[in-house]
């Protein structure tokens, strides 16, 4: 037995785009389509075990809303809308061609006719682009009768035979002055149909494959029966006459637009397994009842269909020399999208995974986005598209090596954004970046996708040790060099944080009030004093003001990090300096110094300073006591050296505590005394000594200036 198979077969374009659609909307999730996606069962049942449900009503729907290739009426995408579900629309590109044109001329005032099967789900939906006031012709007793208003134009269903429509439309043109006419049925309904009529004319039985609702597949067994006398239609395999066939020496198969591949591989398959064995035969007896009823059911058709077989093949023949009229394929293939290199073109995302996105842009075959190509910064191309977006690309190379088309939306973004951070710039206006990758003398940043550099002496106002810090932090930069024709900008992050800075001091100089205590955190020390930022400004604390005694260095007070609390004590706001205390708000050591050194107690000291009478010795910073000569020691010394020196620290008994005359009296031989009895004398009899020399130095304080002071009559005193 020979096999043949017609050259076209099986999925046609628009059935294809369709199944592809609601494969990829399946794997992303719950889908319904509306209404059988195609004409063809086991399809729609591979689908429903997929999970993808058909509906009627956009109400029942779940997930995405995907439309059949048959089309849909208008207010089925409205109501689809208002239920907020996402619509993917699978019409095929033909028939949405057929309702645009069926909606103009019905808004222009044109009566709508469409040749084609009242029933079929393509005519009723193309019936709801003119609010369902098209008449509907299909066979010769449709027209008789009929009026006409002046203005009609004429459509036709895509799945009917090209013949019918020439008959139905010659049959109208007399009834109307102004008819304009659309052959629209389609190419590849008209194409399967001649390979079908050819091969039937050569072979011994047709086999048929597709739906047993599918119009098209039904139009190809009429072919076949027009020019053949064995022609068996299935859907699947199992449906074969397996005895029947198995007579006949050559058989052909061909397949309608909405027969899958696998059903078609299937078929031929155990065609070609049948070769007359034994178990065919035996098939043969069983079958023979069903293959009876087959050719009488064909035979019915048989008569009448002969007539129409001539008339398809003629009127493909005229159609080819036929010029004035409109040809719906012809007229397609003229919307088909040309494309060359660097064209910018509108197209309809139909799939997307995790490395690129598929674009119908209208061109025989799809487009792809690699994920380099979506965008500046590396996305995954799910996160921000999905079926059915609708998005501008360019055309990177129409044939990639492989047949594919190279597509390119960053490039489009990219040239927008340029154009939006020109504008930005030309405004002064501050350019918002991420830090990208570290490069030689600095850093690449992208504003909006657009490469920026910044040196790496602009990254901050201080020294910047390691610039790869910045990658992956955002930044706010302003432009400091733009190189228009090269598409080039060099920006600074230091111009924009100096400009803030200064605005931020501005602001808050404006608020200070000098006398008012502020919080700050200690910034910088130096050996003058503390810098402390107060808020965004810094201010100084010089080394008087932040302690009431003498100190080394500020670090000896506070530490760089250390919040305090400061008084404001100047602020020249032209020059932008603030004056700050810290001292202020600590206690004075007088004030305390009556709790902290009790009289009697044992308080320890350092001997910062030795005079002829005695030695002083500091008890914290800013508060030094007198250790009187004659309270040095038990035995009697001559001069002060001969038991201490300066830097000693000594042990002293507080004697007196004076904070309004800010005097201090100390023994050193009476903390050293075992008997406490022995030392009182001695310093009731040292004291009047002492008070005396006060008395005429009522300036005493701790202060080393005072105290210079008050030493040199303390030494005329003695
Ligand atoms: Fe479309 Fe023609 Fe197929 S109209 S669905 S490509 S038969």
């Amino acid at each position: 037995m020979q096999i043949r198979l017609t050259k076209h077969g099986g999925f046609c374009f628009g059935v294809k785009r369709a199944v592809d659609l609601v494969q990829a909307c399946a794997l992303q999730g719950a889908v319904s389509t509306l209404g059988p996606i195609i004409h063809n069962p086991q399809v729609v049942a591979d689908f429903e075990r997929q999970g993808v449900k058909t509906v009627q009503n956009a109400q029942d729907a779940v997930g995405t809303l995907v439309t059949r290739a048959h089309g849909a009426r208008p207010e089925e995408y409205i109501q689809a809308q208002e239920l907020g579900l996402n619509i993917v629309d699978a019409t095929c590109p033909y028939v949405e061609r057929i309702h645009q044109m069926v909606k103009r001329h019905y808004e222009q005032g044109y009566q709508i006719v469409i040749i084609g099967e009242k029933a079929h789900p393509e005519v009723i939906a193309t019936n709801g682009w003119c609010n369902d006031q098209a008449l509907i012709v299909y066979n010769d007793d449709d027209v008789v009768g009929l009026h006409l208003p002046d203005k009609v134009c004429v459509v036709a269903q895509t799945t009917i035979m090209a013949s019918r429509f020439k008959q139905i439309l010659s049959l109208l043109r007399p009834l109307c002055a102004d008819i304009v006419a659309y052959d629209t049925v389609c190419n590849a309904t008209s194409k399967r149909q001649n390979e079908a009529i050819e091969l039937a004319r050569e072979v011994d039985a047709m086999v048929v494959i597709g739906g047993s609702n599918s119009s098209n597949t039904h139009k190809l067994a009429q072919c076949c029966e027009m020019v053949c006398s064995h022609v068996y239609r299935v859907e699947t395999a199992a449906q074969l006459p397996l005895g029947e066939l198995a007579q006949f020496n050559i058989i052909g198969v061909t397949a309608g637009a909405s027969t899958p591949d696998w059903i078609i591989k299937e078929v031929v398959s155990i065609m070609n397994e049948l070769d007359r064995n034994e178990e065919v035969k035996d098939l043969q007896s069983a079958q023979e009842v069903e293959a009876a009823d087959q050719t009488a059911n064909t035979a019915d058709d048989q008569a009448a269909a002969q007539n129409e077989a001539a008339a398809t093949v003629e009127s493909v023949e005229t159609m080819e020399d036929d010029t004035a009229e409109s040809s719906f394929a012809e007229a397609f293939e003229k919307t088909l999208v040309r494309i060359k290199n660097g064209q910018i073109i509108r197209g309809t995302v139909v799939q997307v995974n995790d490395n690129e996105v598929s674009v119908n842009i209208g061109y025989k075959s799809d487009g792809f986005i690699p994920r380099s190509e979506l965008s500046s910064d590396d996305v995954n191309p799910t996160e921000v598209l999905k079926i059915g977006d609708e998005i501008e690309v360019e055309v990177v190379k129409v044939n990639d090596g492989e047949g594919n088309v190279l597509l390119s939306k960053k490039n489009i973004d990219n040239r927008k954004n340029w154009d939006k951070v020109i504008a930005l710039i030309d405004e002064g206006a501050i350019l918002e970046g991420v830090g990208k990758e570290v490069v030689k003398g600095g850093l690449l940043a992208s504003v909006m996708g657009i490469r920026t550099f910044v040196p790496a002496s602009q990254l901050s106002t201080r020294y910047v040790e390691k610039i790869e810090e910045f990658v992956g932090q955002p930044m706010r930069l302003k432009s400091i060099e733009v190189d228009r024709s090269r598409k080039r900008i060099v920006a600074s992050r230091k111009v924009v944080l100096e400009e803030e800075s200064s605005a931020k001091k501005k602001t808050v100089l404006d608020q200070l009030e000098v006398g008012s205590t502020v919080d700050g955190v200690v910034r910088r020390l130096t050996d003058f004093g503390a810098f402390v930022d107060i808020g965004g400004v810094d201010g100084l604390v010089h080394v008087t003001d932040l302690s009431w005694g003498r100190i080394q260095h500020p670090s000896n007070v506070v530490k760089i990090g250390q919040k305090i609390q400061v008084v404001i004590t100047g602020v020249d706001r032209e020059r932008e300096r603030i004056s700050l205390s810290y001292k202020q708000l600590q206690p004075r050591p007088w004030e305390v110094a009556p709790e902290k050194y009790p009289v009697d107690s044992i308080v320890t000291g350092k001997v910062v300073r030795i005079v002829t009478f005695g030695a002083f010795v500091e008890l914290e910073p800013g508060l030094d006591g007198l250790l009187h000569i004659s309270q040095i020691s038990r035995t009697r010394i001559n001069k002060v050296e001969d038991a201490l020196q300066v830097g000693d620290v000594v042990q002293v008994k507080v004697l007196e505590v004076d904070p309004d005359k800010k005097r201090i009296s100390l023994s050193l031989r009476a903390a050293q005394a075992d008997d406490y009895e022995e030392a009182a004398p001695q310093q009731e009899e040292a004291a009047p000594q002492y008070q005396q020399v006060e008395e005429e130095v009522p300036e005493y304080t701790s202060g080393s200036a005072t105290l210079a002071d008050f030493f040199p009559k303390m030494d005329d005193q003695e």
